[in-house]
């Protein structure tokens, strides 16, 4: 086989890690190649979900003897730790590999230390390949792990002129099916799906990820989160049927704000230290507002349908915003067709403070 070289070997760890997004919480996605001392890539590797094996010991046992003297391609700084796993430094320098290169540093606390450990046993290392690229890749994760609370993501259903449920209140669905089948897709990615008590009280949604052909579970369920201030849930709700794992997250249990409602940024760390790296906001407009009023949301994936409905709710109720000079600045980021809809992703701009 050919050689390649460490950039285009990142490019494919990069790719190799993607594999893992979605099953590998509360771990990061990473992948891992491995060249031998020619360049040829002689092992491949991902981690695949929390508890497997790590990506970097998927690729020494498929190298084998050609590790030794080798470079190891990694997206993410090996760890350095034990825990369901041995630590991926010392199983590298047990195989020989005489470089390693890394994209990203581990910002866990934990983990993080293998670049030393690699280093004081002789082993060459840098840093920096392609990181911006891996970042991406692993975006939640790192942003959850930096700041300690999840990423969350606001996914909202509204017609083309912002409406999520005509006057009547009448809301299924504004939107394809194929649009709430990659939903679903975009469910299976999180640890956990939250919604207000309101959209609880009027949907009664289910709040899990299935195969909406067939109504098939997907293997592993998000947490379903209802912020809920006063336990308003009935016991009778769907999402509490036992598919999933359920919480009512209540003023009494998170903590209140000023105005007496559940804590939003307390609901967030909460989550965080229940291992919740990303995380999915479903609604409805009031709680939504209020997790932009308080900064708190870091992606937004609108699903817009080619449909008016001149009156009815809108998608966003207050956000703290009262005049146009503080409106929410977006950087989109993706436009894409999903059937007859269209999914645009947004990135809200940070804020002066
Ligand atoms: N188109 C879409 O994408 C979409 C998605 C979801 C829902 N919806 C629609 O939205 C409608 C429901 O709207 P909604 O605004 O009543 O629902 P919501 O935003 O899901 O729930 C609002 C409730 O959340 C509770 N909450 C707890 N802590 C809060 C906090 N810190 N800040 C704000 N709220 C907090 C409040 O009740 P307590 O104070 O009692 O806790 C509040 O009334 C439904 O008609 C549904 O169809 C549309």
């Amino acid at each position: 086989m050919a050689s390649v070289s460490v950039d285009e070997a990142m490019r494919r760890a990069i790719d190799l890690a993607a594999r893992g997004l979605g099953t590998t919480s509360p771990n990061p996605v990473v992948g891992c190649v491995l060249l031998d001392a020619d360049g040829e890539v002689v092992g491949e590797g991902f981690h695949a979900y929390a508890g497997g094996p790590h990506a970097e010991i998927v690729a020494l046992a498929q190298a084998g003897t050609r590790a030794r003297g080798g470079t190891a391609v990694v997206t993410l700084e090996p760890c350095d730790h034990t825990g369901r796993t041995g630590p991926c430094s010392h199983a590298l320098i047990a195989a020989g590999v005489s470089r390693v290169v890394i994209a990203v540093p581990d910002p866990n606390p934990v983990a993080s230390g293998g670049a030393a450990t690699l280093r004081a046993a002789g082993v060459q290392v840098a840093l920096g390949v392609r990181a911006q690229e891996a970042e991406v890749g692993n975006v939640a994760w790192l942003t959850s792990m930096r700041r300690g609370w999840p990423y969350l993501i606001w996914k909202y259903a509204a017609t083309l002129d912002g409406r999520s449920a005509a006057a009547d209140g009448t809301s299924m669905w504004i939107t394809s099916e194929a649009a709430r089948i990659d939903v679903h897709a975009l469910r299976g990615t999180v640890d956990a799906v939250l919604a207000g008590v309101g959209t609880v009280l009027a949907d009664d949604p289910r709040l899990t990820a299935r195969n909406l052909r067939d109504g098939t579970m997907a293997i592993r369920q998000p947490l379903r989160v209802v912020v809920d201030s006063s336990g308003r849930t009935p016991a009778d709700a769907r999402v509490r049927d036992g598919a999933a794992r359920t919480w009512v997250a209540t003023a009494a249990e998170v903590g209140a704000g000023p105005d007496g409602r559940v804590d939003l940024a307390a609901l967030l760390a909460e989550l965080h230290h229940r291992g919740v790296r990303a995380a999915l906001l479903e609604g409805g407009p009031t709680l939504a507002g209020a997790f932009l009023a308080a900064g708190l949301v870091d992606k937004i994936v609108g699903y817009v349908a080619p449909k008016l409905l001149g009156a009815g709710p809108t998608a966003l109720l207050d956000a703290g915003v009262t005049t146009i000079a503080d409106a929410i600045d977006l950087e989109i980021t993706d436009v894409t067709r999903v059937g007859p809809d269209l999914r645009i992703t947004a990135l809200p701009r940070k804020r002066e403070a």
